[in-house]
């Protein structure tokens, strides 16, 4: 199976001062997916941007022939459900929680399908993947965090290649088209292990929006994974 690998860069990292600019620049360097970081000073200790700030980058996430990019929310919030359905209405491609920040996992889950957007599950460095034995034939997307979330610039978590591993023999074993995607400390130096554990998907924030041409980085981490 040949597997289609993409990079997310987290704007987390950006200059939010110019946050289209730097939509349209990191898609110019050519990032597959832009991930949204949603935080709420609550379930996580810190503040980030909500459904509106999606919509207004929502016309940057193109590529400069007009082909849409994928807004990739990661919400980092409880409760779930009410903005959830926001960031569906404000042009979210894909939406994923964190299942112990919602009391009704599967009714959020359902909540987002009936929006037609994507949805996905995130797991915590110290949380087990036991809720997609109940949950695998409803997700598009299982998101691995390898650090703690709330911050960009955090290191890589190493136990976090075990949880890949796992959810990947999940994936293959539902036969499901469910992509796989690790956040948190992903480097030009460490992205290749993390595909060989069996991620699709990676996210970068810092190691992308740290340097002066992005270019250059997304051609690293392409031929690390190639
Ligand atoms: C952390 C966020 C990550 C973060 C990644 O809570 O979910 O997406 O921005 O940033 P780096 O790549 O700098 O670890
Ligand atoms: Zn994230």
């Amino acid at each position: 199976m040949i597997t289609t690998y993409r990079i997310a860069p987290s704007i987390l990292s950006a200059d939010f001062a110019r946050l289209g600019e730097e939509v349209r620049a990191v898609i110019a360097a050519g990032a597959d997916w832009i991930h949204f970081d949603v935080m709420d000073n609550h379930y996580v200790p810190n503040l980030t941007f909500g459904p509106m700030v999606c919509q207004a980058l929502k016309p940057h996430a193109q590529t400069p022939e007009g082909v849409a990019v994928p807004i990739d929310v990661h919400l980092m919030i409880s409760p779930v459900d009410a903005l959830a359905a926001s960031f569906a209405e404000a042009g979210a491609d894909l939406i994923s929680f964190h299942p112990d920040a919602s009391a009704h996992v599967h009714r959020s889950l359902q909540a987002i399908k009936s929006k037609g957007v994507k949805a996905g599950l995130v797991f915590n460095p110290a949380e087990s993947l036991d809720v997609l034995n109940w949950t695998l034939d409803d997700i598009d997307l299982i998101l691995i965090m390898s650090v703690n979330p709330g911050f960009g610039g955090q290191s890589f978590i190493d136990s976090a290649l075990r949880k890949v591993e796992q959810a990947r023999k999940l994936i293959d074993a539902s036969g499901r088209d469910i992509r796989l995607e690790v956040d948190g400390g992903i480097k030009v130096d460490n992205i290749r292990r993390v595909a060989d554990a069996g991620a699709d998907t990676f996210v970068a924030g810092s190691a992308i929006f740290g340097q002066s041409d992005y270019k250059v980085v997304f051609d690293q981490m392409r031929s690390a994974l190639v």
